[in-house]
């Protein structure tokens, strides 16, 4: 067992000063307001199998924080405890804003585990994260992020019932990438109604920026509905899976060329976060963006930026929760059918979001922030989104 109970004092124990630069710099974070004033921070060791993690529960207004645990060195930084503390911090209030957005009975939250995976990551260790997960009493339920996958949260379930995303053997919902896609297809679908009067891409041109475990099959819904599909991707063997099974797809030689293609309807970027900075914006020749990556605007004032050009902007956490509904719903016993009912409501919630902008006279991605701290100070009984 990890130990979870505060250590005694030791005599000889180094004392971090409370105005040494460490010390400092993370009261001075967990308390900044601009973060938007975190409930619970959590930070975890265990010796004996090397554990390192910070637990960040942003809201638990909704409900229990659920988000996915980020398994990551964050090696080139300086501070790399610090940099992990800020990315978990971030992480977890932007969990708050995607489920309240997603109907969810859920507040936000969103771990880090500090460590390269390939070479620290364990079932001792993860075992352990799970007995500190578990410690929360259901204050903060885990699920996959980037570095962590289904097999991992079998493992961590072994100790905390509060764990999501469990493989389909073990009674989970598996691989959450289908009804991600399926919930940006049908963003993609409410950006056509918007634009263009009907809710289809038939006809239309799609270029998607990634085609890895979400990417690949956004391609299969675009196509079954009658657009013109251009990709592209980093990996050769990505695209080159993609062309096998549709040849009629297009390959781009990379992104900058991507965003650049003439007749280009919508751009889905679904590969990094970042993908809408002061580089693409003002050379996009797409009407719409809708993709699945998170963070897509690199900084704020993008989305002022894609509303000057006349680009329809469907923000990203908006249309990518398809993906939290499905591990939400496999804390009920896992419903495929009704999870993606759930997720095809992601139509009518960006639809929602388009007209609040219009009205409001905002970018959407202003108009979801809003509705989303709205529904977030009315409360669990604060009504459908
Ligand atoms: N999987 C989910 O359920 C889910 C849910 C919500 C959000 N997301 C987000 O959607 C995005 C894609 O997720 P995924 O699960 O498909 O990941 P993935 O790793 O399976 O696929 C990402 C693909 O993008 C490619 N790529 C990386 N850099 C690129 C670049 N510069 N240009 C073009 N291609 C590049 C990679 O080679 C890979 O094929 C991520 O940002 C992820 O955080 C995923």
């Amino acid at each position: 067992m990890a130990d979870v109970r505060p250590s005694p004092q030791h005599a000889a124990a180094p004392t971090i000063s409370a105005d040494g630069a460490s010390g400092n710099g993370i009261l001075r974070t967990l308390f900044r307001s601009e973060l938007g004033g975190h409930e619970q921070v959590v930070l975890c060791q265990d010796r004996a199998s090397g554990l390192k993690a910070v637990i960040a529960l942003h809201s638990t207004a909704l409900g229990p924080g659920l988000g996915g645990t980020r398994f990551h060195p964050y090696a080139g930084h300086e501070q790399p405890e610090e940099a992990a503390l800020l990315d978990a911090l971030n992480l977890a209030r932007g969990m708050s804003y995607k489920n309240a957005m997603a109907g969810l009975a859920h507040g936000g939250g969103k771990a880090v585990i500090i460590g390269d995976p390939d070479k620290v990551k364990t079932e001792e260790l993860l075992l352990a994260y799970g007995r500190f997960v578990a410690s929360l009493g259901g204050r903060y339920v885990t699920a996959c992020d980037v570095g962590t996958y289904v097999q991992d949260m079998d493992v961590i379930a072994r100790e905390c019932p509060w764990t999501t995303g469990r493989s389909p053997e073990q009674g989970g919902a598996g691989d959450s990438s289908v009804l991600t896609a399926f919930g940006v297809f049908q963003g993609m679908r409410a950006s056509a109604q918007h634009l263009w009067g009907s809710p289809t891409l038939s006809g239309r041109t799609v270029g998607v920026a990634g085609v890895g475990k979400v990417g690949r099959i956004l391609v299969d819904h675009l196509l079954q509905d009658g657009a013109r599909v251009l990709v592209t991707d980093v990996r050769p063997d990505a695209v080159e899976r993609v062309r096998a099974e549709h040849p009629e797809v297009e390959a781009v030689a990379d992104t900058a060329a991507l965003v650049r293609a003439e007749g280009l309807d919508v751009y889905a970027p679904c590969a990094l976060g970042g993908a809408l900075d002061d580089a693409t914006v003002p050379v996009l020749t797409a009407k719409a963006v809708c993709g699945a990556a998170n963070n897509q605007l690199a900084h704020p004032g993008v989305e002022k930026d894609l509303s000057g050009r006349g680009v329809l902007y469907a923000p990203d956490y908006v249309v990518n929760a398809g993906g939290v509904i499905q591990v939400a719903d496999e804390l009920l016993g896992f419903d495929f059918d009704r999870a993606k009912a759930k997720a095809a409501k992601i139509f009518d919630t960006t639809l929602s979001i388009f007209e609040r902008a219009a009205t409001d006279g905002v970018p959407p991605a202003a108009a979801a922030d809003r509705i989303a701290e709205s529904l977030m100070a009315a409360g669990p009984s604060g009504g459908e989104v």
